[in-house]
């Protein structure tokens, strides 16, 4: 019997450099795709996957995002009153509970996941990172809750990277594999290509267990001077099964320029009321 999972953390603390100036004072994860802030996006994908508690781990000057999760009383009021039932739901707060806490400092993703060490106790938890934007159905994280629910352990989404970009990523060294889902023997967080154990790379998306945080707590900096959760997770492997699941559905990095245009461009042309004249549009661009 696996634990079962209803918390959910949203690391948004980075500096988002990037994307500057756009996120001198805005979280590089509240710009949008199309209408939709990106966390918005990661926290609909959660709460279809059952989770019923958000954590944010944000950064200074990072209140909006939180904000954007509240009730904004006179704007509900006015789009009811208006009748536009659609807006008024695009605007509401996931049902559940919604917390946050700051990281005093960028110190990377390892240290962002131990900010939440109290909200998430000994429980299992799922870690989303919303500038991994994933066109899925069902979503992402619901995937993985599907094969939790069978292996147990960690589960984290995978997919393959050309091998030149495996100095990008956190790597699988690959024990097993069925081609859908790959069991690893090992982790190395961001490899030279001539290193790298395979080109099957970790993205945005984790299932972990508490024990991560025994490692964590003791803050190693590891790539990029920074404290890693890869470096983390790569100490469980040999105690906690640790899975890859090469999810169905289409990721784009929106941490970068041109995965978030692609992103934009994708998600409009999916949209019925938007799609056909994207479509036109684009021609004149050719
Ligand atoms: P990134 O490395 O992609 O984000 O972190 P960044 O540092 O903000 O981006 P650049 O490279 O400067 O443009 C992946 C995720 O982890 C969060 C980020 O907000 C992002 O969602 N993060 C990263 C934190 O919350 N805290 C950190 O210390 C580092």
């Amino acid at each position: 019997m696996v634990k079962p999972i209803h918390k959910a953390i949203f690391p948004v603390a980075g500096r988002g450099t990037r994307f500057l100036p756009a996120t001198k004072i805005l979280a590089k994860e509240m710009l949008p795709i199309v209408d939709k802030p990106l966390i918005q996006y990661a926290v609909e994908e959660a709460r279809n996957a059952g989770i019923e508690e958000f954590f944010f781990v944000t950064g200074r000057g990072k209140v909006a995002l939180v904000d954007h999760f509240d009730h904004a009383i006179e704007l509900e009021q006015a789009l009811l009153e208006r009748g536009d039932k659609k807006a008024l739901q695009s605007v509401l707060p996931p049902s559940g509970r919604v917390f946050a806490t700051r990281q005093q400092e960028p110190l990377g993703l390892g240290h962002a996941v131990l900010c939440a060490q109290k909200f998430v106790g000994e429980e299992a938890f799922a870690v989303l990172l919303a500038d991994d934007l994933i066109l899925a159905e069902p979503g992402c994280l619901k995937q993985m809750m599907d094969v939790y629910k069978e292996v147990g352990g960690n589960v984290v989404a995978c997919e393959n990277v050309p091998r030149e970009r495996t100095c990008h990523y956190g790597i699988l060294d690959i024990a097993e594999d069925d081609g859908r889902l790959a069991r690893a023997r090992g982790l190395v967080e961001k490899p030279d290509p001539a290193e790298a154990p395979s080109t099957l790379s970790i993205i945005g998306r984790y299932i972990l267990q508490p024990e991560i945080f025994r490692h964590l707590e003791k803050r190693e900096v590891g790539a990029g001077n920074e404290i890693q959760l890869t470096d983390s997770l790569a100490k469980t492997v040999s105690g906690i099964p640790f899975h890859g699941l090469r999810f169905k559905g289409k990721r784009f990095d929106c941490g970068g320029k041109l995965g978030f245009l692609e992103a934009n461009l994708a998600f409009a042309l999916e949209r019925q009321d938007l799609g056909p004249r994207v479509h036109e549009m684009l021609k004149k661009y050719r």
